[in-house]
């Protein structure tokens, strides 16, 4: 693949585990997503792929717990049939980034086992051990982000180890220069095989204070908050001295390869400073030709115009001003956009992400309005946070891809490892595609947008005041081509106000606008995001 990500429009993220099973096991599978190319490039018409891990894995936290990052987990296949999905993605120029997941590994990793069974072993020093606290208990105050402490004591040794997350999720320690050697040789051998990029896991965690200080109590938490996480300031067990160093050092790796790039999964904490200036030091200070961040705000931010566009514009024309611009609406952490905002609202999003610049990332059933699943208690599966229900499980939005209305929406031959939701009878891509007021046919279009005019993609981009604080506006400029794009964030109409004459490309709404002739002050639908061309 020889051109560059800036060319790229859309990100398809997918889930392996939920996308197509072939072997009839109930599990998605690679050979499954190799099967569906044709509907991503044809029908979606998206020109690159993201997959969550598929690498050999116990599966605590499904494939976020790596016990080996260069084989592929049997229950996804092999390592030539991850070769053969590249090829077949390439054949039909499409990039293929995979997720690399630096900060832990599984505790069944080799190196963990080796870790952990003497304190003189070599690899000791990958993880981070420590003996226990002046009472006996935990080294220091750190919580896990999957409940209680981040310290789990190991009888072979009589120390803690750290995890930030699950304690079958060992923290990796990259003050460690062989650690850091194994992990850069990882993803160079990833780009041997030709993989075009990475999205990078959890990134905050790469350093830590040096002396393991006591994280400092929140002033402003006040309440009950049943994991305790938010009682503390995270400052001391993530964002360490060496936070930007070790990501450039990671993705540098880059620069010997062509076209190649980083993705930073990055959630900013407002109790660490401003948003923007967080994003903008993670994407200046490492490397904005090859690394960049997500802009989360899309999926955090409350359902207001102002709020959201001055977010955009401080993340597109500062913090990530130099680098790659990237934006989503969901992932397999967050709950279904439909679910979260309601399907009006979460078509106008979708055509606000689909006329944003840079790369636009769909997360797979997103583009045909799928809903968080329906899960009894004993169908759920992820045990990664012991707080999360039934109601709140992240097992609600990695339920099966809805293919058509048979029986397991052709997913499956057998019974899914997560049920398929009930309304696939409609909600479903075979249904959906012909039906041109369906949420399938509307990306349909807006991706086949944002390829037919590149200043989508590369267009500067600024922000408008329409005439209604109701009414998130902006205007894209490349050239001599203008778009305007404005989104209706109120359940009443609003009248607004162009700055020129212009013409409508696309509604985010079921009923197509009436065509009118070229007009400066349309009155938006309530909830309706409206791309205009001048
Ligand atoms: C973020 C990933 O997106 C999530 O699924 C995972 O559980 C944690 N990082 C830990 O790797
Ligand atoms: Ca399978």
């Amino acid at each position: 693949m020889h051109n560059s990500w800036r060319d790229i429009n859309t990100l398809y993220h997918i889930y392996p585990r939920s996308f197509q099973d072939t072997n009839d096991d109930g599990i998605g599978d690679l050979p499954g997503i190799t099967s569906r190319l044709d509907y991503l490039s044809l029908v979606l018409g998206v020109d690159a792929i993201w997959l969550s891990p598929f690498f050999t894995s116990p599966m605590r936290d499904f494939g976020y717990d790596v016990a080996n990052y260069r084989q592929v987990d049997s229950d996804y296949g092999t390592l030539d049939d991850f070769k053969k999905l590249l090829d077949e993605a390439h054949r039909r120029h499409m990039k293929v980034m995979i997720d690399f997941v630096p900060c832990h590994t599984s505790d069944q990793h080799a190196w963990f086992k080796e870790s952990r069974s003497s304190r003189d072993n070599p690899k000791r020093d990958y993880y981070t051990w420590r003996d226990p606290g002046p009472d006996g208990g935990a080294p220091n105050n750190w919580l896990s982000q999957s409940g209680g402490t981040s310290w789990t004591f190991d009888e072979t040794t009589g120390q803690y180890y750290l995890h930030s997350f699950l304690s079958a999720q060992p923290d990796l320690n990259w003050d460690n220069p062989s650690l850091r050697k194994e992990m850069t040789d990882t993803v160079r051998w990833w780009f041997e095989q030709g993989v075009d990029g990475m999205r990078v896991d959890a990134i905050w965690g790469i350093s830590k204070d040096p002396n393991l200080a006591d994280d400092p109590q929140n002033p402003e938490f006040h309440g009950e908050h049943p994991s305790e996480y938010g009682h503390f300031i995270h400052n001391k067990c993530k964002y360490g001295p060496n936070f930007t160093n070790y990501l450039k050092e990671l993705s540098d790796v880059c620069h010997e390869f062509e076209n190649r790039q980083m993705i930073f999964e990055f959630y900013p904490d407002d109790k660490i400073g401003d948003f923007y200036d967080q994003y903008h030091q993670v994407a200046a200070e490492v490397n904005p030709d090859v690394a960049s961040t997500f802009f989360m705000e899309l999926i955090r931010s409350p359902w207001n115009a102002d709020m959201l566009g001055n977010g955009l514009d401080r993340y597109i024309n500062y913090a990530a001003k130099d680098a790659l611009p990237v934006f989503c609406l969901g992932n397999h952490d967050q709950p279904r956009i439909v679910s979260r905002v309601g399907e009006s609202k979460a078509r106008a999003m979708a055509l606000l992400n689909l006329t944003l610049p840079g790369l636009s990332v769909i997360y797979y059933g997103d583009e045909i309005g799928m809903e968080n699943g329906e899960l009894t208690p004993s169908q759920v599966r992820d045990t990664f946070s012991p707080l999360n229900t039934s109601d709140t499980t992240r097992d609600l939005e990695r339920t099966p891809m809805q293919w058509d209305h048979s029986a397991r929406a052709s997913f499956s031959q057998v019974t899914p490892w997560l049920p398929i939701h009930k309304n696939h009878r409609a909600i479903n891509a075979m249904t959906e595609l012909s039906d041109s007021s369906s949420m399938l046919s509307l990306y349909r279009r807006l991706v086949r947008l944002r390829k037919q005019y590149p200043v989508l993609r590369i267009g500067s981009f600024t922000r408008l005041f329409v005439g209604s604080g109701y009414v998130l506006a902006f205007k894209r400029e490349l050239d001599d081509q203008r778009v305007y794009v404005v989104v209706n964030f109120a359940d009443q109409p609003q009248d607004i106000q162009l700055p020129e004459i212009c013409s409508y490309l696309v509604s985010s709404q079921t009923a197509p606008r009436e065509r009118e002739s070229r007009e400066a002050k349309p009155t938006l639908r309530p909830l309706e995001a409206v791309l205009y061309i001048a």
